[in-house]
C-alpha cells in the first residue's frame, strides 16, 4: 500500500482505481488551485510516494525537492506538462506521466465548435437575441463567413491538429494546410492537405488559423503583431494549446484595428484573467479552458493518470510517461 496525493477534487474513476489497487489516497480539501505555499504543505505533510496533479499546479524544482525522494511519478491530470519542470524531474530521477489520446476528440470538437461560433457569430447573435434587438428579419443582419471551401491552417500537428483537419475537411470541405516541424504526407494523403515549411508562408493562405502546438520557450508568443499582419484582413484564429503562444497585447491591437476578424480561445496568456480590452471586443469568443471538458474526456483522463500512477507503484513502467528533454 503506498500514499498517494491528489491535489484537487478529479472524477471519481480515478480516485475510484487508486483505492481498488490498495493505495491511501489524499486529497485537497479545497475545491480550487492551491497555492505554491499550500501545495508545498500538502506533499510535505506525510511521504507520499506518488502525486496526481493539475496543470495548475506548478511543479518544480523546489517543490519536488521539498515532497522529497520517495515521490516515485508525477502525474499530470492534462496532456500538456508545461507547469512541470522536466529538467528537474530528469536530475531528481522523477517520472512524469500525461493523458495523451483520451481528450483529442473532445478538444478537436471543441476547437470547431469554437470554429464555427465565431465564423457564424453565435455568441453575438446569441446576445442579440437576449438583448430583444431582433425586430425583423433582415438580408445582412449579423452576416458571417462561409466555412465550406475556405482553407484552415492547423499549427502543430499532432493528435489533436490532425483531428480538427479531419472534422473541417471531411465534415466541412475546408482545404487543409499545416505547419509543424516535422512533415507528415500520410496526413496529407487522408485529407489533402499541404505541407509548409514555415508558419510566415502558410499564414498568408489561412482563412482560418488553428493552433495545436505545445508551450515551449520556441513556441512562446509565436503569435504576435508580425504574425497577424501576415494573415488576411478576413482571418479567424483559434487557440486551444496553450494561452502564452499568443502576444495577447498584440492580438487586442489586432482585432481592433481589424486586421484580422475575429479570435475565439478557450487558453490565455495570463489565465485566468483577460488580457485588458479582450473582453470588450465582440469579435472574441471565449471559453473557460474547457476544451477537454466533457464527461467522458474527463474521467478517461482520471483513469489516465490513476493507472499511471498505479503501474508506477507495482514497480511497471508508466504507459503514458513524458519523455525527458534532451541534454542541455
Ligand atoms: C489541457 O489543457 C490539457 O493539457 O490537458
Ligand atoms: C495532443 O494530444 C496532441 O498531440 O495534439
Amino acid at each position: 500500500m503506498a500514499n498517494v496525493y491528489i491535489t484537487r477534487k478529479i472524477p471519481a474513476a480515478g480516485v475510484d482505481a487508486l483505492i481498488a489497487a490498495g493505495h491511501r489516497v489524499d486529497s485537497s480539501v479545497k475545491d480550487r488551485v492551491l497555492s505554491p505555499d499550500e501545495l508545498t504543505s500538502a506533499l510535505t505533510a506525510k511521504q507520499y510516494d506518488a502525486v496526481l496533479c493539475l496543470l495548475t499546479d506548478k511543479i518544480t524544482a523546489e517543490l519536488m525537492e521539498a515532497a522529497g525522494p520517495q515521490v516515485k511519478i508525477y502525474a499530470n491530470y492534462a496532456v500538456g506538462y508545461d507547469n512541470i519542470d522536466m529538467k528537474a524531474a530528469k536530475k531528481l530521477g522523477k517520472i512524469v506521466s500525461n493523458t495523451p489520446g483520451v481528450l483529442t476528440d473532445a478538444v478537436a470538437e471543441h476547437t470547431v465548435t469554437l470554429a464555427l461560433a465565431i465564423m457564424r457569430r453565435i455568441v453575438e447573435s446569441d446576445a442579440f437575441m437576449r438583448a430583444g434587438s431582433y425586430t425583423a428579419w433582415a438580408p445582412e443582419l449579423l452576416l458571417g463567413s462561409a466555412v465550406r471551401g475556405k482553407t484552415v491552417g492547423i499549427v502543430g500537428l499532432g493528435r489533436i491538429g490532425s483531428r480538427v483537419a479531419e472534422i473541417l475537411h471531411h465534415g466541412f470541405g475546408m482545404h487543409v494546410v499545416y505547419f509543424d516541424v516535422q512533415q507528415n504526407e500520410e496526413f496529407e494523403k487522408s485529407v489533402n492537405a499541404t505541407f509548409y515549411k514555415n508558419l510566415a508562408e502558410l499564414l498568408p493562405v489561412c482563412d482560418l488559423v488553428s493552433i495545436h502546438v505545445p508551450l515551449l520557450p520556441a513556441t512562446t508568443h509565436l503569435f504576435s503583431d508580425t504574425q497577424f499582419a501576415l494573415m488576411k484582413r478576413t482571418a479567424y484564429l483559434v487557440n486551444t494549446s496553450r494561452g502564452p503562444v499568443i502576444d495577447e497585447h498584440a492580438l487586442v491591437r489586432a482585432l481592433s484595428k481589424g486586421v484580422i476578424t475575429g479570435a475565439a480561445l478557450d487558453v490565455f496568456e495570463r489565465e485566468p484573467v483577460l488580457t485588458e480590452g479582450l473582453g470588450a471586443l465582440q469579435n472574441v469568443v471565449v471559453t473557460p479552458h474547457t476544451a477537454s471538458a466533457t464527461v467522458e474526456a474527463r474521467a478517461e483522463m482520471a483513469l489516465m493518470a490513476a493507472r499511471n500512477i498505479i503501474a508506477v507503484l507495482s514497480g511497471a513502467p508508466a504507459p503514458q510517461q513524458v519523455p525527458y528533454p534532451p541534454e542541455a
